[in-house]
């Protein structure tokens, strides 16, 4: 698909390759990037635009080999095909957007010649003068030289051994060029961070304003990880989503080095570490007793699990699901309300008692058509939903004895049935519809979408769909190839279109697919990704990551295996930060990498957001849960990594006007967690890269989409928003339910038109 037409090696190092990207072209702008993966097992590597040709509708990348990604992608050759170029990515150059006029000094440092070129062959289209000075070791490592010359006013390269132009720094020419008089109204540096930190020290001194363009560690490229963030004037700020260019004046050039040497000094996978942490396996054998002892008439049954000790060092699901047996005696113990109170408290109001009827008969085609009726994501609901504040939550038997397992249950049933029958689905009546996202909400928009008839096209940024499906929730808990890839095969086999790799806001844009592409109606679903972090002392540490990032690494990218490229960096003991359910998948992902791992949480037990199940499971498996504790610090050692945690012990207060109990520090309690690697689980904002190309979309001050109740439109006609989008991150079901809720008020809409 992303086929290479022209591949040519520039120096020893060096190598350009222009790719056929019609999605990336027609955007792209000087000093954006995109993202390439070589194949499927590849890691997400961010390359800078250093061409566009509109003619034949490609980019051009160049690229130096550096590592194993790198010198794998050297080896493809004209007429091959990259798995994965995604973009553009990340703004364009600052100068373009604010009537710029001035004179332009660009500094170009090894690779960094490739991304000075383009912004060069702006300023020149432009008719604005620039001068080019480019810095190597010797000769032989210059490219694009006659290019360069071709679109600047005047170039200076510049060697370390003289071999090529005049011998010495790119800041001796700066210094050079000033001194004899010339004047710049702006400084454009590209290249190694040491060189972009002293060109910015110089021209502080010499009072010319200057922008640098910040190469970061990245993951997915769209905001999602928090992976690249650098520190710019004291602030945390994405390089995806809001560089790569940021004024070098401002920009902490030590931290952000320390970061790009983060790749092999800690990297741990499982295959070569197995961890010597002890699972626990007092609380297992307490579980396990507790089970045995009936409560009730019949005993709640418990899906068989994996053995805590052997699933700590493993990704295989953990549960095994209900034997018929157990399915048949779980529905037995259902009461069959008049009026059930599970159905009043599932967010789409399944019919509870009537699949359980159907299970209890040993019906399970009959219990599955029930679910079907309200949920499209039954195996998925059934393994992730935290039911126990849902319709377990309402079952009357659990005022007494235990809730019935309607979750377990719902699984069963899914597990056991067939796919649906496609021979129902309407012919499409022409209309179509964009889904912008392929998690639990836009999937079950697609889904009820395609059954209505409409032509239904879903639009992924990533380089596989399933959003939060594939990229967060673990392996252990939802496995992918088994029941998340079926459903989006299910969609593909309903005749629904799915597009990966196209960033909505960036590859095109909502008028774009409105105004051009013929869509009648846009669904907006594209989840809650940007991650939050604490704002304490040393969050800029190397160490310090967000769970979105450790588990994109390693349930997208399976950095846990081997024979994929995408590493993982975690210490020896990890400390996970927060206390839902986010929190417990990265501490159990930590956990199964080989680290051992600790749960800070500033509350107690009681009020951790996290299903209760988690909790069990990763105290089980030997992650230790240090309660009513507040990091204040993170403390940096000689290198700049994370050594320990600061932490203040904290007391319950009286519950809010939500029954939420309040926390208060306790003076005095101050201790240290020795520590190599914290992992912000804090929960996450809605992605601002579609608000911030969408004119007229309003949000509220969170960043969530604002729409109508009733109409689930949003302020802009014909565009549908919901789940995580609109109300910040919250469950599957629920995102489900709202993407089952905006394909209903779609299918209203459209009538009318
Ligand atoms: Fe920028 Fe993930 S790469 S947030």
């Amino acid at each position: 698909m992303y086929k290479i037409i022209e591949k040519r090696q520039l120096t020893p190092v060096v190598h350009l390759m222009k790719v056929h990207a019609p999605w990336v072209v027609a955007h792209a702008q000087p000093g954006q990037f995109v993202i390439v993966i070589v194949d499927e097992k590849g890691e997400r590597v961010p390359l800078t635009i250093a061409d566009i040709d509109h003619s034949k509708q490609s980019v051009t990348i160049i690229f130096q080999v550096v590592g194993d990604s790198t010198r794998q992608l050297s080896t493809l050759q004209t007429g091959d095909s990259l798995y994965t170029l995604v973009g553009p990515l990340g703004q364009a150059i600052p100068l373009m957007h604010n009537g710029y006029r001035g004179r332009t000094l660009l500094v170009a440092g090894g690779v960094g010649i490739a991304p000075v070129y383009p912004i060069a062959k702006w300023l020149h289209e432009k008719g604005l003068p620039c001068d080019v000075v480019v810095g190597t070791r010797t000769e032989e490592l210059l490219f694009f030289g006659e290019e360069m010359k071709a679109v600047c006013d005047n170039y200076y390269p510049m060697t370390d051994d003289g071999s090529n132009g005049n011998k010495g720094l790119v800041t001796d020419k700066i210094k050079e060029l000033v001194q004899r008089g010339e004047h710049y109204d702006m400084c454009v540096a590209i290249g190694p961070m040491v060189m972009m930190k002293f060109v910015s020290l110089l021209t502080k001194e010499l009072h010319i304003d200057t922008l640098v363009s910040l190469d970061s560690l990245m993951v997915d490229g769209t905001g999602m990880c928090g992976a690249c963030r650098v520190n710019v004037g004291g602030k945390v700020r994405f390089t995806c989503v809001e560089g790569p260019f940021f004024d070098g004046h401002q920009v902490d050039f030590d931290e952000a080095r320390r970061h790009q040497l983060r790749p092999d000094e800690k990297k741990y996978r499982i295959a070569t570490h197995g961890g010597d942490h002890h699972c626990n396996l007092a609380a297992a054998v307490e579980k396990h007793l507790a089970a045995e002892t009936p409560t009730d008439r019949i005993p709640r049954q418990r899906p068989k699990e994996q053995d805590p000790c052997k699933r700590a060092h493993n990704f295989n699901e953990v549960s095994l699901g209900f034997t018929r047996e157990q399915a048949l005696l779980e529905s037995q113990r259902c009461l069959q309300c008049k009026t059930p109170q599970c159905m009043a408290n599932c967010p789409v109001n399944i019919n509870i008692p009537r699949f359980i009827k159907a299970v209890r008969e040993d019906n399970v085609a009959e219990a599955m058509r029930v679910i079907r009726l309200d949920s499209s994501l039954a195996s998925i609901c059934g393994r992730v939903c935290p039911q126990e504040n849902q319709c377990e939550g309402g079952c009357v038997l659990g005022n007494k004895f235990e809730p019935v397992a309607i979750g377990a249950l719902e699984r069963y049933v899914a597990d056991h049935s067939p796919l649906p029958d496609f021979a129902t689905i309407r012919q499409p009546q022409g209309k179509k519809v964009a889904v912008v996202g392929s998690g639990p909400s836009g999937l079950a928009c697609a889904n009820d979408l395609a059954k209505q008839g409409y032509r239904v096209t879903i639009f992924e940024a990533l380089h596989h769909a399933g959003g939060v499906l594939v990229y967060g929730i673990p392996e252990f808990r939802l496995p992918k190839q088994r029941i998340v890839e079926p459903e989006i095969e299910n969609l593909r086999h309903m005749g629904v279109e799915i597009l990966t790799n196209v960033i909505i806001g960036k590859s095109i844009t909502i008028d774009e697919l409105m105004e051009q592409q013929g869509f009648e109606a846009v669904y907006i679903a594209s989840g809650a990704g940007l991650p939050k972090f604490m704002d304490i002392p040393g969050e800029g540490l190397v160490g310090v990551v967000s769970a979105n990032e450790l588990l994109t690494r390693t349930n997208l990218m399976h950095g846990y295996d081997e024979a994929y490229a995408t590493p993982i960096y975690l210490g020896r003991r990890v400390a996970v930060i927060g206390g839902g359910n986010v929190a417990m998948d990265a501490a159990r992902t930590a956990l199964r990498l080989g680290s051992e791992v600790a749960i800070v949480y500033r509350r107690s037990e009681t009020e951790m957001p996290a299903r209760a199940e988690e909790r069990e499971h990763a105290k089980e498996e030997g992650v230790h849960f240090e309660m009513l504790t507040n990091p204040i610090e993170i403390v940096a050692d000689e290198n700049g990594n994370v050594a320990s945690l600061t932490c203040q012990r904290m007391a319950l207060g009286e519950p809010d006007e939500r029954g939420r109990r309040s926390v208060t520090p306790i003076v005095g309690s101050e201790f240290s967690l020795p520590i190599d690697t914290v992992v912000m689980a804090l929960g996450t904002n809605p992605n601002p890269l579609i608000k911030n190309t969408t004119p007229g979309l309003e949000t509220n001050r969170h960043g969530g989409i604002v729409i109508d109740e009733v109409s689930r439109s949003t302020s802009r006609p014909g565009v549908f928003a919901g789940g995580d989008a609109v109300s910040g991150a919250a469950t599957v079901i629920l995102a489900m339910g709202a993407g089952r809720k905006a394909a209903a008020a779609i299918h209203d809409y459209l009538s009318k038109k």
